[in-house]
């Protein structure tokens, strides 16, 4: 007899890991055992994907040889500088970076080794050059020059950097290697997921992290961010937070960055981390609008509807105060959980076995095959 998991897999454990532990009821989210909050405040985003990827924390001089490897495999080829520029303007941002990842391994060695080894040195590639991708691909539909990678930046102050043109101050550079820690891993949601069945056909790293940034691009998941801002941009004043909030939930409309399928009776952990910075980056710009407003919004979804806001909704207006474009923000998503993705696609492969569910078939039975020129088409094509 076949047991039927619950709609969308919800509650359904059907694996186990070593990377990040989640508890939904006391909102608390573990990388390698690591409370991501302390990480968050204490750590650089390189010690972090060191973290997850090699299962400790670095020394200073690993930590340092392990910043410099990254940095050093910032740049992009001309080959793929030159799809870039091919693709630049006729797709959104997301898109570019899924096409592009997918063509990275013609860039290296077409090795078919998914040993532990070789993969590090994919998620390094990876890790390292999504954010140039992601940079490039924005300065190219903004016809602006392509900004060469700084190798003595950290990771996140080197992105903005790359992203704007100008490097950011010290709290920006912060906030931002903050949220991208916050984002760098979330056990099996539904891009890491997909990352695993892909490497669990013995498929490799490139075509797992292809395969999860198509499905972080679904607004359910990664993209709510840019939904979250444009909400917020289209609600303008907090005088507006009340009505525009009471439409949406009596249209029945998702209000996109709010809810989870883990922390249903508690706060995303993360959220907390973010409004603190949040708060730091607009006093220093002196402009707190875009902290006051997804506060609002906040209080008045959860009052309403007693939904808690996630990752995505406080993410968005702290990457937007950054001068980070709108469109961009899944991408920045992407950037950050590579670590995670990657990480879990070496677990994958240390310990695979295939990941291949069933269904439970609810349609027609026996029915009988009907020639081609006695069937009564009852489906009109356009
Ligand atoms: N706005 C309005 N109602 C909501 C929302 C929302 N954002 N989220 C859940 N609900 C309601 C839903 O309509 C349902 O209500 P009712 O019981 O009255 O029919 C109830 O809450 C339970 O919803 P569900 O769809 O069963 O919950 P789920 O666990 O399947 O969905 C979710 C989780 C994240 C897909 C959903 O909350 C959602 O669509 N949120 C908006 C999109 C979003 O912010 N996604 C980012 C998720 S977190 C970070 C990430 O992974 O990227």
């Amino acid at each position: 007899m076949l047991s039927l998991a619950k709609e969308g897999l919800e509650g359904l454990v059907v694996t186990s890991s070593e990377i990040c532990a989640i508890d939904g009821e006391q909102g608390r989210i573990l990388y390698r055992g690591v409370d991501v909050g302390s990480l968050a405040k204490q750590a650089i985003y390189e010690e972090t994907v060191y973290l997850l990827w090699y299962d400790e924390l670095p020394s200073r001089g690993q930590l340092d040889a392990f910043t410099a490897r990254l940095a050093a495999e910032r740049d992009l080829d001309t080959r793929m500088s030159t799809l870039l520029t091919s693709l630049s303007g006729s797709l959104e941002p997301m898109e570019v970076l899924r096409t592009a990842v997918s063509a990275l391994p013609g860039c290296e060695s077409r090795s078919k080794d998914n040993g532990w080894e070789a993969n590090l040195s994919r998620a390094l590639h990876l890790t390292a050059k999504i954010p140039t991708i992601v940079a490039h691909c924005h300065r190219d539909t903004q016809g602006e020059d392509r900004i060469r990678p700084d190798a003595r930046l950290n990771h996140a102050a080197s992105f903005l950097y790359l992203l704007r043109g100008e490097r950011g101050t010290a709290l920006q550079e912060r906030a931002l290697d903050m949220a991208m820690t916050l984002m760098a891993d979330h056990e099996l949601n539904a891009s890491t997921f997909a990352a695993r069945v892909t490497a669990s056909t013995l498929s490799d790293m490139y075509a797992a992290v292809t395969s999860a940034i198509g499905t972080l691009n679904g607004p359910l998941h990664g993209a709510a961010n840019q939904r979250a801002m444009e909400m917020l941009l289209e609600i303008g004043d907090i005088e507006h937070v009340e009505p525009h909030v009471e439409n949406a939930l009596a249209s029945g409309k998702r209000i996109m960055g709010f809810g989870h399928r883990v922390y249903k009776t508690t706060a995303d952990p993360r959220v907390a981390y973010l409004q603190e910075v949040l708060y730091e980056v607009c006093l220093e710009l002196g402009d707190l609008h875009f902290y006051h407003l997804p506060m609002a919004v906040a209080a008045t979804v959860k009052r309403k509807k007693g939904l808690y806001p996630n990752v995505d909704f406080f993410a968005a207006p702290l990457l937007y105060m950054l001068g980070i474009p709108v469109e961009l923000f899944p991408a920045v998503f992407a950037a950050s959980r590579v670590a995670g993705w990657t990480a879990h696609v070496m677990e994958q492969h240390n310990n695979n076995r295939l990941l291949r569910p069933l269904a439970q078939y609810v349609g027609v039975v026996d029915r009988s095959y009907v020639p081609l020129d006695k069937r009564n088409g009852r489906v009109v094509f356009h």
